[in-house]
């Protein structure tokens, strides 16, 4: 069977005891070598993979996201779940809450963010006009609505360089930009995505409020400490979501490149 869901686990998610029969496989990639953990679920066979690699030992700015995506595209996948541990600019999306991105806007700065490089790879210039995938969005939402989770079903995603967290004054920048949610680890993993023609959509996980708006400074404890406290939210709702996918789902995404391809 091959593989046609993976899950992509950010801060906080690293243990996927959802599946049964786990196998840890390394899979080579022309960006480097990828661990993942390839396991059953409900009758569907799905990849985990830490983004932060063994341990939370890669920071943001130097996770390898091109090997990632392209290490779940080379066992088949179609479909990603990632999971994000987020700041808050919006004083509705609480600590606890859950959002289902529809944008971002991209504020990183040195990484690798396509694998169309010119040369041999050619030249592509992706539509990102919705870059998570609507209908992977919608589901996500629905599931967590009848779990009876606090969630929000759209929400405007700043991605910063870090590792470092934000200075209140870019917080009070972003906001001014429309922003709600902030993190580091969005882009270009969701542009990536699309250029391997994967519907991705992202469970964000609010862990603080911002810089500036939280009363206190911020600290990677108090981040890893709410993921901690509100993990079974989002394992409930991985296994409930991966559980009412169709494997075999077509979707606009997964002609991405080819867009003239009816889905
Ligand atoms: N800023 C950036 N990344 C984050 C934050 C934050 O406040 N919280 C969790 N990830």
């Amino acid at each position: 069977m091959s593989v046609k869901l993976g899950i992509i686990g950010g801060t906080g998610v690293y243990n996927p005891e959802i599946l049964t029969d786990p196998q840890e496989q390394t899979v080579s990639t022309p960006y480097g070598e990828v661990r993942l953990i390839v396991g059953n679920f409900c009758d569907r066979s799905v990849a985990f993979m830490n983004r932060h690699g063994a341990g939370h030992s890669v920071p943001p700015h130097l996770v390898n996201y091109r090997a990632n995506i392209a290490a779940l595209k080379k066992l088949g996948v179609k479909t990603v779940l990632a999971t994000a541990a987020v700041g808050s600019l919006n004083p509705s999306m609480e600590p606890g809450h859950l959002v289902f991105t529809d944008q971002f806007l991209d504020f990183t700065k040195t990484r690798q963010t396509s694998f169309f490089d010119g040369g041999p790879a050619g030249v592509v210039h992706i539509d990102m006009t919705n870059p998570y995938c609507p209908e992977l969005r919608d589901t996500l939402y629905r599931t967590a609505r009848e779990l009876g989770l606090m969630c929000h079903p759209v929400g405007i995603y700043i991605c910063t360089e870090g590792p470092r967290f934000e200075t209140a004054a870019e917080i009070k920048m972003y906001r001014r930009f429309g922003g709600d949610l902030v993190g580091m680890t969005g882009v270009p993993e969701v542009v990536l995505a699309r250029e391997a023609e994967m519907c991705y959509a992202t469970v964000a996980m609010v862990t603080n409020y911002a810089a500036g708006i939280s009363p206190t400074n911020l600290t990677h404890q108090e981040v890893l400490d709410t993921m901690a406290s509100n993990s079974e939210h989002i394992r409930k709702l991985l296994m409930q979501t991966v559980a009412s996918l169709d494997p075999e789902r077509n979707c606009s995404c997964q002609h991405a490149l080819n867009p003239l391809v009816p889905a």
